[in-house]
């Protein structure tokens, strides 16, 4: 049998680095900007929902795979698959998402690193045009520029991988995500201040709206469900075959959903109060947190500059642990699998996403981007799109069956049962055997366009 060949956490540990992987630029940088695009608290309602029907029996699904399989993605699935052919492990390909995924989040963390340079050597842009037009030329007219900071992110994941899962990752989870957590507290105590905006931005977030609510914005609001989960590229099935034996699943699963979910509505409250406070517009897309941000805190003076500092270090920190976790899947597999050192599965993991990131900068530079467009959307877009829209749902529906209908029902209610209440139990059945697959299906055919409303 294959097993993982790394040592195990501690429980805290785990508990961190799994949510340092849960938090990420999804919660900081995305979550507010579609939050913006689409109205506001009808769409945090839908995400909500997601997250508590579908996101987190569907988290418990993934790491009772890992704790139980104990392997890489590929080795875990094989060693729970009942039937003779085994042909179930090929669910562990579900690896290479997270190399997908770090092609565009890797160039993302290296606009962060940028914002920090400016930050500290040109200071703050002083109104929102300047900013954005900042953020434009970035963009669009500075590949190379790009290139560097990408380049130094994939450095950082580099040194950390090589250190392995004890040494490496949960020392990084273990100083980034407390002093993470601490950052967005101060943030938030600061926003406080502007009383009318922050309670605007209080009833932007929860006060629903339903009619900008379109069929659109439901499927981005459950696509975000699973990225912000990091659901569907084996990352906590990855982290939970190294979980120690005395941690629960259930209340792991649970802190790490609640931790993920408070973070995300913790910076969109603090960001729209931002917003509000100084009349920026929360429907500004990605260049949200890297246009209007900076211009706030210019407002703030010196105290702004102590605040700017400390988001962009939060967002990079926030960046980084998530990162690692999208790698170290596939190294785990390369390592189990293929017999490669650690040093030589992180380096051939690192160099393919990396190659298809710089084709991410191309796309959206000016003169070039015309000739990377598939349909309607830049490469950068596209990327992003496959994973949340289609890689990670069909992830997710494949790990519902799999433990839903294949595995022996005896041994998950075995596995299960000392962790929750048996009403508990059954709820988490009927959502991965029935709710989350009819979910997930609903939002591929919507997809397809074979289903509208
Ligand atoms: N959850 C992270 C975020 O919100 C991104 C992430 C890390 C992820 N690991 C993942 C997404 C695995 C999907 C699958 O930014």
């Amino acid at each position: 049998m294959h097993t993982t060949t790394g040592a195990h956490f501690t429980r805290i540990g785990f508990i961190l680095a799994a949510a340092g992987s849960a938090v990420g630029l999804g919660n900081i940088w995305k979550f507010p900007y579609i939050v913006g695009e689409n109205g506001g608290g009808a769409f945090v309602l839908v995400y909500l929902a997601t997250i508590m029907l579908i996101g987190f029996s569907l988290l418990l699904t993934e790491m009772l795979i890992g704790a139980k399989g104990k392997g890489d993605t590929v080795s875990s699935f094989e060693s729970l698959d009942p039937t003779p052919k085994k042909r179930w492990k090929y669910a562990g390909f579900m690896a290479l998402n997270g190399l997908v995924i770090m092609s565009f989040y890797s160039v993302v963390i290296g606009w962060i690193f940028h914002n920090i340079y400016t930050l500290l050597f040109f200071g703050l842009p002083s109104d929102v045009p300047t900013a954005m037009a900042h953020f434009t030329h970035l963009m669009t007219q500075q590949p190379f520029t790009q290139v560097l900071w990408h380049t130094l992110a994939s450095l950082i994941v580099i040194s950390i991988l090589f250190k392995g899962i004890k040494q490496g990752i949960e020392r990084l989870n273990l100083y980034l995500m407390p002093a993470l957590v601490l950052i967005f507290i101060v943030l938030l105590f600061y926003s406080m201040r502007f009383e009318s905006s922050f309670l605007q931005s209080l009833s932007f977030m929860f006060y629903p709206d339903f009619s900008t609510l379109t069929s659109h914005s439901i499927i981005q609001a459950m696509g975000h469900a699973f990225f912000t989960l990091s659901i569907g590229m084996g990352a906590l099935l990855t982290y939970s075959a190294a979980l120690p034996k005395s941690a629960s699943l259930a209340k792991s699963a649970f802190y790490i959903t609640f931790l993920d979910t408070f973070i995300a509505l913790l910076a969109s409250v603090v960001i729209f109060a931002f917003l509000f406070h100084f009349d920026a517009k929360p429907s500004q897309g990605p260049g949200l947190v890297f246009a209007s941000m900076p211009v706030i805190f210019y407002e703030l003076k010196t105290m702004g500059f102590v605040l700017a500092l400390l988001f962009f270090l939060a967002l990079a920190f926030a960046g980084l642990t998530s990162a690692v976790s999208l790698v170290e899947p596939f190294v785990e597999y390369l390592i189990n699998r293929h017999k490669s050192s650690r040093n030589q599965a992180v380096l051939l993991s690192v160099a393919s996403y990396y190659v298809v990131g710089l084709v991410v900068i191309a796309s959206t530079t000016q003169g070039i981007s015309t000739y990377l467009q598939i349909g309607s959307r830049s490469f950068f877009d596209f990327m992003q799109y496959i994973s949340d829209s289609i890689l990670l749902p069909f992830s997710g529906l494949v790990m519902a069956l799999f433990v839903g209908y294949v595995m022996p029902q005896k041994r998950v209610k075995a596995y299960l049962k000392d962790e929750m209440p048996y009403a508990v139990y059954v709820l988490w059945l009927v959502c991965i055997r029935i709710v989350a697959p009819l979910a997930l299906i609903f939002m591929f055919l919507n997809l397809t366009g074979m289903v509208t409303f």
